[in-house]
């Protein structure tokens, strides 16, 4: 581990106005929960477009619920992680809590009570009529048919390939973006549009950018090449010195 890089990186959310957080799957890795991409990826035994598209769904509405039904039994048995908390605590750190806009779907970081959250791609454990639009959130599996009280069937709340974000959340992200001098960017492979242009929009406006991810991607950023659950926490207490 790099002392001065934590350092750096520690000095620079201390030094910056406004810092935001982008967190990806590989913020949770180290609670069990696998990634998309990579070794061991979901996306290496499941075709995205046979069950994360909303022409998935019509297809084959119970094969898309068998696999949220899957990922929601991994979920339910995991915990946040050192990675979750290092954030809450520097977010308690700094004069003002800053957002944590996640890409991540897995409600951990609601456990490790983050504030100024926001969920850009959903959250497993919330469904959606497909008719009337209401929203259940249950911790828990459902059936593989779920249907609303209107009669007509649920869907999983989460952001499909070719749908767009939520306008509140578009709304949110964009105000923090334009505020940002740093972002602080977790476990993201960068793939996945439109959070993978966060930091070119941040970096091209004069920001920062920190990186924390063991194969960083980012040219412009300071790199942390390490774990996110190693990393954050030294840095959340090397902040608290300053
Ligand atoms: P990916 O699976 O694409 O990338 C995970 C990243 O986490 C990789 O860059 C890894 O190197 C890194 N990583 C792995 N372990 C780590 C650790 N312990 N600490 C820090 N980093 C670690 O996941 P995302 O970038 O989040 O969309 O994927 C983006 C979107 O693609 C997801 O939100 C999902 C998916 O399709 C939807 O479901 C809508």
């Amino acid at each position: 581990m790099e002392a001065q890089a934590v350092k750096k990186a520690a000095q620079m959310i201390r030094d910056s106005s406004h810092p935001v957080v982008l967190t990806g799957a590989g913020v949770s890795a180290e609670s069990g929960i696998p990634t998309f991409r990579g070794e061991g990826g979901l996306w290496k035994n499941f075709r995205a477009e046979e069950l994360a598209t909303p022409r998935a769904f019509r297809n084959n509405p119970e094969l898309v619920w068998e696999w949220y039904n899957w990922r929601r039994g991994i979920i339910l048995s995991k915990k946040p992680n050192p990675a979750h908390h290092a954030i809450v605590s520097l977010q308690k750190q700094q004069q003002e809590p800053f957002a944590v806009i996640t890409q991540n779907v897995d409600s951990l970081h609601t456990d490790a009570a983050t504030e100024r959250l926001v969920e850009m791609h959903g959250n497993i454990f919330r469904s959606r009529c497909t008719r009337c639009g209401k929203k259940v959130f249950e911790k828990k599996t459902t059936t593989n048919h779920p249907l609303c009280g209107c009669g007509e069937l649920m869907r999983p709340d989460i952001v499909w390939f070719g749908e767009s974000l939520e306008a509140g959340n578009v709304q949110s992200i964009y105000k923090e973006l334009d505020l940002c001098d740093l972002l602080i960017v977790v476990g993201t492979s960068g793939l996945v549009y439109p959070a993978a242009g966060f930091a070119e929009t941040v970096y091209s406006k004069g920001g920062q950018i920190i990186e924390v991810n063991p194969q960083p991607v980012i040219p412009y950023a300071l790199a942390l090449a390490e774990k996110a659950g190693e990393v954050l926490p030294l840095i959340a207490e090397s902040h608290k010195t300053m």
